[in-house]
């Protein structure tokens, strides 16, 4: 057994988020900019590459894989990859390989991804409401994603909606999206939103919807109970009694949760962030091609690990936005 990561804070990395691409097919209106220029595709791991890395992050203790991109079901051959991991599963080394998506090839990919072994998946959908969804993607189409998550239901994969949320949005959609997703029985992820990247004109505090603020709400139609099971992630989850759903809420904003932090984010082409929260990254694909042995791997995560930030610094309370970062949520995936 080799010894695990663990941050200057004591803290345990267990949980991998790998970005696969920095592509997506929607242009999500807090996510990119509509005219965003993209990696060229010489830069980018390939399947081999990315496959080697998350073998020596699992050797070293990460026990948990989630595949983000952009939209990582539209890199190439993604499939392949999928198939690769399934056997940290098969072997016991990975507890859980998944991936967050905005939907809209699941009606392709649902069955095989189960068949390699994810469980439990999930997928961006803000509102669902044909036109707004139309306007928040920019270039998504609603029965799509609704197609897909059928598709993924069907295909045995746990459901699970993340909704980034938005004043004047998908406020009024609080109680439409709780039906919904007690209706399907699919739980379902509220998300404040953060200051990621240059998203032109919109605004970041005039979007701002503040989850204590979301929770009141919620808790005038609903009994909610809070639960102490955690899924490895950020979010902390009530029960809807009247229902028996799940509801989660990511509050970096309203209440900060770096204490607990267990993962780090490795980019498409190589670069590991350490803090979604942070400008500071480090290059792991130099060392990962310099040579066929693994030594010069490990030591830059190791080194990029002890590197690890106390946590973010995003703030809002000032009226002002604080703490912003300069690369796109679509650049980490989240
Ligand atoms: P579960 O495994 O279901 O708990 O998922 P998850 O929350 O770990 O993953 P998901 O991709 O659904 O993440 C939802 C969002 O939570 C991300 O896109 C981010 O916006 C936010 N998030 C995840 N990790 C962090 C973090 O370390 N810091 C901050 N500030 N936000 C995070
Ligand atoms: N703030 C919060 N969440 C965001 N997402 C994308 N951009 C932002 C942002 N600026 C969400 C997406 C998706 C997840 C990967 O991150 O909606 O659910
Ligand atoms: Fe694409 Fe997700 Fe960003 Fe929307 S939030 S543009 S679906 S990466």
């Amino acid at each position: 057994m080799e010894s695990p990561l663990i941050d200057p804070f004591a803290r345990a990395i267990t949980y991998l988020r790998l970005s696969v691409t920095d592509r997506c097919d929607f242009r999500c209106v807090y996510c990119m900019s509509e005219n965003m220029t993209f990696l060229p595709k010489k830069d980018l791991l390939t399947l081999e590459e990315l496959d080697r890395l998350c073998t020596r992050f699992i050797a070293m203790g990460v026990r948990k894989l989630r595949i983000t991109g952009g939209e990582p079901l539209v890199r190439k051959g993604i499939m392949t990859f999928f198939e690769a991991m399934s056997r940290h599963l098969a072997s016991g080394d990975l507890d859980e390989l998944t991936l967050t998506t905005n939907g809209s090839q699941l009606e392709k990919y649902a069955q095989a991804l189960a068949d390699c072994g994810v469980r439990r998946i999930n997928v961006s959908l803000d509102t669902l409401d044909e036109a707004k969804f139309a306007e928040v993607t920019r270039w998504g189409r609603l029965p799509q994603v609704l197609r897909g998550l059928e598709a993924a239901q069907k295909a045995g994969l746990r459901v699970k909606l993340n909704a980034v949320a938005l004043k004047g949005f998908n406020e009024s959609e609080l109680l439409t999206l709780a039906q919904y997703c007690a209706e399907h029985d699919m739980d379902m992820t509220w998300i404040e939103v953060m200051p990621m990247g240059d998203i032109g004109n919109e605004n970041r505090i005039g979007q701002f919807w503040s989850l204590k603020d979301l929770r009141a709400e919620l808790a005038k139609h609903y009994t909610l109970i809070d639960l102490a099971e955690r899924t490895g992630g950020p979010a902390r989850y009530v029960q809807l009694q009247e229902t028996g759903q799940k509801i989660g809420f990511i509050t970096p904003l309203s209440h900060n949760f770096c204490e607990s932090c267990n993962r780090v984010r490795v980019t498409c082409t190589g670069e590991i962030y350490t803090c979604l929260g942070q400008d500071g990254m480090s290059d792991l694909r130099a060392p990962l091609r310099a040579s066929d042995d693994d030594t010069l791997l490990d030591d830059a995560i190791r080194a990029a690990i002890g590197l690890k930030p106390k946590g973010h610094d995003f703030d809002y309370s000032r009226q002002t936005v604080e703490g912003q970062v300069a690369r796109h949520m679509s650049h980490t995936g989240g």
